[in-house]
Order: C-alpha cells, then structure tokens, then sequence
C-alpha cells in the first residue's frame, strides 16, 4: 500500500485559504523552510566535508574552515533575500541589523546555528525563527517587536528532521522530514496535561549559582521529575513540548566569580525566549523572565537582548512567576 503524506506547503495552503491570508506569508515560509532544508543538508554532510570545525581550521585541502553557523546565516539570508517579503531581518550572527528589502512586509528574528556546543559531535542544534509583520498603514513602526507582536515562530531541529511552527492564534504544528526532503504528517501539538511525564531541563552546574528562590524550588520540586538536559534550546524544547515541564534558563547571581554573573540571563529575547515562548502558547503553556513578566509582553530595547527564560507546562511556570514576583 502506498502512503500519502501531506506536506508542509499543502498544510500551509489550506491553513492560508481557511483563515483568507495573503500569498506573501507562504513565500516568506518557503524561503525559511528552504534554508532549513540546506542548513540540515550542510549539517549532516559537515562532518565529512570538515565544516563542523572551529574557526581558524583548515580542512584536507588546506583551506581555511568555514563554521557551520556562518554557514547557515549565509544560507538563510540568501533565502530571505531572494523571498523579497522581509524588510530587516535579526540574526544571532550579525552585530548590525540587516537591512534587505524596503518595501519587503515582514521582519524576520533568527537564530541560524543555535546550540552550538553540539556542532563538533554533529548532535541536535537549532534553526529558530520568529516573524512579525510591519505595520502596512501609517509610519513605520521599527523592527524591536515583542513577541506577543509575532504572527509565527518556528524551529527547526537539525538534524533530527524535525520542523515545528506555532502559528498566531492557530496552534502548533510539528512535521519530520521524509526521503524527499519534504515536512510531512502535520500534528498539532498540546502539552501533555498529565504530570507523569514532565521534565525539567536546566544546566545543573549553574543551579547553585541561582538567585535562592529558584534553588530553594529545585530543592524542594527535582524529585517529582526526571530530568533531561542536552544543551541546545531546540533540542531541549523540543522534548518539553512533547513530554511537558519546565526548561529554564534562570539569571546567574550567585556566581563564586562575580564577574561571570549574568544577571539578564543568557538567552537572545528576540530569537530565542520569544520562539519558544510563542511556540509553547500555541501549545498550551507559557513563558515567563526573572520578574515572572511573561516573555510574550517583554518590549526589547535592543535586538540583541538577553533573557532569563523559564518555558513549559503552565502549571509549572505560573508557580516559578509566583515566587520570583514576591521580593527576594
Ligand atoms: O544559544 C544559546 C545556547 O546554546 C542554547 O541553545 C542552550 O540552551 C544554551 O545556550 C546552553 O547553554 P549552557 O552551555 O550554558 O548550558
Ligand atoms: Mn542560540
């Protein structure tokens, strides 16, 4: 018996004509879903090929290495170039804002290569990206977005061949790569309601570096859970969202070196704690920084703002908010 799997675009097509949307979002989806497509190619032919190096090596030919994450930056930008939807685009690798298409509709937040301890070992990172539209009427409105302001968020775990997007409103959706490089067998995915399978996922080496609140409640709460921690955000909440719990990454306070505190905690607002934090609302569950302010209302100053991040189960992160918004 031959199975017949629907692909991404034809899920897009039809979510598109159901909710009476213009074209121009799935040109702008099939760009992303094309960089993810070579990022993932790049990706698992790197080892071979000697691009999972560090910069400054040199390859078998002797020339100079190229790392994987500039790679998929290129990659991606020629992808967002080429769709002529994207007025400025945000990307991890990129000190300056990228200015691409003056009359383009939409600005794209990226994070090309995210995970990058994994590179090395050719294990799981992360192609995250989160959308917001310009503002079509009026003056323009800038591209410093709050995540509540997304219309899409999506990540690609690579290379696993996972694809999933949270769509505003609308839920989210997970896809696999099959033998024609075609995201197939859409599912909408929901937390699990049911505690027996949660998760908790944070690097246990910072714990005690923690403000106390968030170790007293580690104390009190690990035992309930198994705990998973792979280092790449993609990776990690991607097991959150099927599994349900808590992935944080809290503010470092109490740092034996206080030079290596880092009090706005370590993850990019834009292209990182809003993906996930819109991701996971389509989901069912939410996001909150170290005031217990839901991620989703934070207006960043800057494009490369961090953020503490605690994203999972509702149930979870609503206590965490609770005790960080009582003063320490
Ligand atoms: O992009 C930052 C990142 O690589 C995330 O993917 C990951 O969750 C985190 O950093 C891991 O940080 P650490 O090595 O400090 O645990
Ligand atoms: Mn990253």
């Amino acid at each position: 018996m031959i199975q017949f799997e629907q692909t991404f675009m034809n899920f897009l097509l039809h979510h598109q004509e159901k909710y009476g949307r213009t074209y121009h979002f799935l040109i702008l989806m099939d760009a992303l879903v094309s960089a993810g497509k070579y990022i993932q190619h790049y990706y698992l032919t790197g080892a071979l090929k000697g691009h999972l190096g560090r910069a400054g090596d040199i390859n078998v030919q002797g020339e100079e290495v190229m790392q994987m994450d500039q790679i998929a930056h290129e990659i991606t930008l020629h992808y967002l170039r080429n769709s002529g939807r994207v007025i400025h685009a945000v990307s991890e690798e990129s000190e300056e804002i990228i200015q691409i298409n003056p009359d383009g509709r939409y600005f794209v937040y990226f994070d090309p290569m995210d995970g990058s301890s994994n590179i090395p070992h050719g294990l799981p990172i992360g192609f995250l990206f989160g959308i917001a539209k310009r503002n079509l009427e009026g003056p323009e409105d800038g591209h410093l977005r709050a995540g509540k302001d997304y219309i899409a968020a999506g990540m690609f775990v690579i290379p696993t061949g996972t694809f999933t997007l949270g769509l505003k409103e609308a839920g989210t959706y997970q896809f696999h790569i099959d033998e024609t490089m075609n995201f197939v067998r859409p599912r909408q995915v929901m937390l699990p309601q049911d505690p027996k399978t949660w998760e908790l996922s944070f690097n246990a080496a910072n714990r005690y570096t923690y403000d106390e609140r968030i170790q007293r409640w580690i104390t009190e709460n690990e035992r309930k859970y198994a705990f998973r921690y792979l280092g790449a955000l993609a990776g990690d909440f991607h097991r959150l969202l099927n599994n349900g719990g808590m992935f944080m990454y809290p503010a470092i306070v109490n740092h034996p070196n206080p030079k290596k505190n880092r009090p706005e905690g370590k993850l990019r607002l834009m292209y990182e704690a809003s993906v996930v934090a819109f991701i996971c609302r389509e989901a069912g569950g939410m996001a909150v920084d170290e005031t217990g302010t839901p991620i989703l209302e934070i207006q960043p100053r800057k494009h490369h703002q961090r953020s503490a991040l605690y994203v999972g189960s509702k149930t979870l992160v609503e206590e965490i908010a609770t005790i960080l918004k009582k003063s320490g």
